[in-house]
């Protein structure tokens, strides 16, 4: 289905943005302005990313000094290229910025990406309004100024001057903070989260985060989308978006108190707004607002690898009694609950206990539990009518054998009953140190989130739950 977009200052739908940001991110034509034979420039650097990108495209360095730059050919100006150029990326100084970017309206240039700071998030409102004003009716793109650019890793693009490739995957992340998207990339990477594309909006001159949105509802290498926002500059453009959106939206909002809020405001020239707002306005529109960036991970490692929860009963099964009740409480603090076991439940997890423990939820299967104790109870939990979803919890207890608990959940996924038969998500928690190294790897590498803390699982949790709420709330509205 087509998303059409509500300009809310022009008091009109557009076309959907989708289309238009197609040639942004998928350009067969690229120029580097700015480009530079010295490798310690972001000029350099951008358009070396480029060149190692396995992407079919062709590349134009634009240098006024040079004749080659990295075995390419380089023009002196825009204009000599006689080519439709679909991507300009500008790394000059600010002042130099308006010059190049008239050029690109001059040569119908589609989009183009403005490396360069020295715009609103110094105070230098007046220069940003002249880039404004050229682009104003003009049919163009543009990303920044003040941006990384992106990394668009599903078709293997780089379109950034950073270095370091991303792991692939699913998630599409936005970021207005420049280096905390650089930092990103390389968390992602350490947590196995793996990324579709990762774009730095920069001082959203008009590439904006509800554009990004709506292309990433309809891009089919995302399934989730992560934003890290400090104001928004359209908020019901924003919302509507989100609204609109058939994925889950994950937004990591910076400027919480008053004094973060200030801190918002020398950092990117943009004003936090009220926090309560926000927060209400994100949940309304069906998104789902985390406490920082770690957060934001662990609920997009849950919903890109599990299946989102029917209800918020869950079933925790561990081997460590404090462990269990840890998760338990970090459950019912984030509006999860967790229910007493029903008797089928209990018949079939007690017939697997040793003889000194009765089965509850938590259930505690001993230090000691072992492949069989674990496979056959969280089965129960998963068979259970009355269960939405599965925490399985292991502790180092000295008796307990990591490998299995990996085991057992690997068997479940390897049968693929968890995501065809039962339809429920399992999480994995754990305590312990370095023994735990290639449990931990084995499950993040078939796409099983584990946590080695109970809130961040509950709260990967809480994420399953809200997904499987906005589905709901969505399939009513689709059969009113
Ligand atoms: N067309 C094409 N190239 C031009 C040009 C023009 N009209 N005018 C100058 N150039 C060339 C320069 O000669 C230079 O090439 P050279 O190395 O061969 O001399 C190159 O463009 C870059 O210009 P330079 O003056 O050396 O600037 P710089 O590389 O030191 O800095 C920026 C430019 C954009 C990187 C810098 O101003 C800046 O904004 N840095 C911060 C970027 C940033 O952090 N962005 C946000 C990230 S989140």
């Amino acid at each position: 289905m087509d998303v059409h977009r509500y300009n809310a200052k022009k008091n009109e739908c557009e076309l959907p943005m989708s289309h238009s940001l197609t040639s942004f991110f998928k350009p067969k034509t690229i120029a580097v302005v700015g480009a530079s034979k010295n490798s310690i420039k972001i000029g350099h650097a951008a358009l070396k990313n480029l060149l190692i990108s396995d992407y079919d495209c062709t590349i134009y360095p634009i240098n006024p000094k040079e004749q080659q730059i990295l075995g390419l050919k380089c023009h002196k100006k825009l204009s000599d290229i006689k080519r439709h150029i679909d991507l300009v990326l500008i790394s000059v100084p600010a002042p130099i910025v308006p010059e190049i970017l008239r050029e690109c309206v001059q040569k119908k240039v589609d989009n183009v990406i403005i490396i360069s700071s020295g715009f609103s998030e110094i105070g230098n409102h007046e220069l940003e309004e002249e880039l404004r004003q050229i682009i104003d009716h003009a049919p163009i793109r543009v990303l920044g100024p003040n941006t990384m650019g992106y990394k668009n890793a599903s078709d293997n693009l780089d379109a950034s001057f950073v270095f370091g490739v991303p792991r692939k995957g699913n998630l599409a992340l936005i970021s207005q903070s420049g280096a905390l998207g650089i930092g990103m990339i390389y968390l992602a990477n350490n947590e196995y989260v793996g990324v579709s594309k990762i774009i730095g909006v920069g001082n959203k001159l008009d590439i904006d985060d509800d554009d990004l949105i709506d292309y990433f509802a309809t891009d089919p290498a995302t399934k989730v989308i992560g934003l890290y926002i400090e104001a928004v500059k359209d908020g019901r453009a924003f919302m509507n978006s989100i609204k609109a959106c058939h994925k889950p939206v994950l937004v990591v909002k910076a400027g919480r108190s008053s004094a973060g809020a200030r801190a918002t405001a020398s950092h990117t020239g943009s004003m936090a707004g009220s926090d309560t707002i926000y927060s209400a306005a994100i949940k309304q529109a069906g998104g789902i607002r985390c406490r920082d960036i770690v957060e934001l991970f662990d609920m997009a490692r849950a919903l890109a690898g599990q299946p989102p929860a029917q209800g918020n009963r869950i079933g925790i099964i561990t081997n460590g009694g404090g462990l269990g009740i840890l998760l338990t409480d970090a459950c019912e603090a984030n509006g999860l609950h967790v229910p007493p076991l029903s008797k089928t439940t209990y018949k079939k997890i007690d017939k697997v206990l040793p003889d000194i423990v009765n089965p509850n939820n938590p259930v505690d299967l001993v230090a000691d539990a072992g492949f069989y104790r674990y496979e056959a109870s969280t089965r129960a939990m998963l068979e259970d009518p009355n269960i939405d979803g599965v925490i399985v919890a292991s502790v180092h207890g000295g008796y307990a054998r990591p490998q299995e608990f990996t085991g057992a959940i690997l068997k479940m996924i390897r049968e693929r009953k968890l995501h065809e038969e039962y339809k429920k998500p399992i999480l994995a928690t754990w305590v312990g140190g370095k023994e735990f190294e290639d449990m931990v790897f084995d499950l993040k590498s078939a796409g099983v989130p584990i946590y080695p803390s109970s809130w961040r699982t509950a709260r990967a949790m809480l994420g399953l739950y809200l997904e499987g709420k906005r589905i709901q709330r969505e399939e009513k509205q689709e059969q009113a």
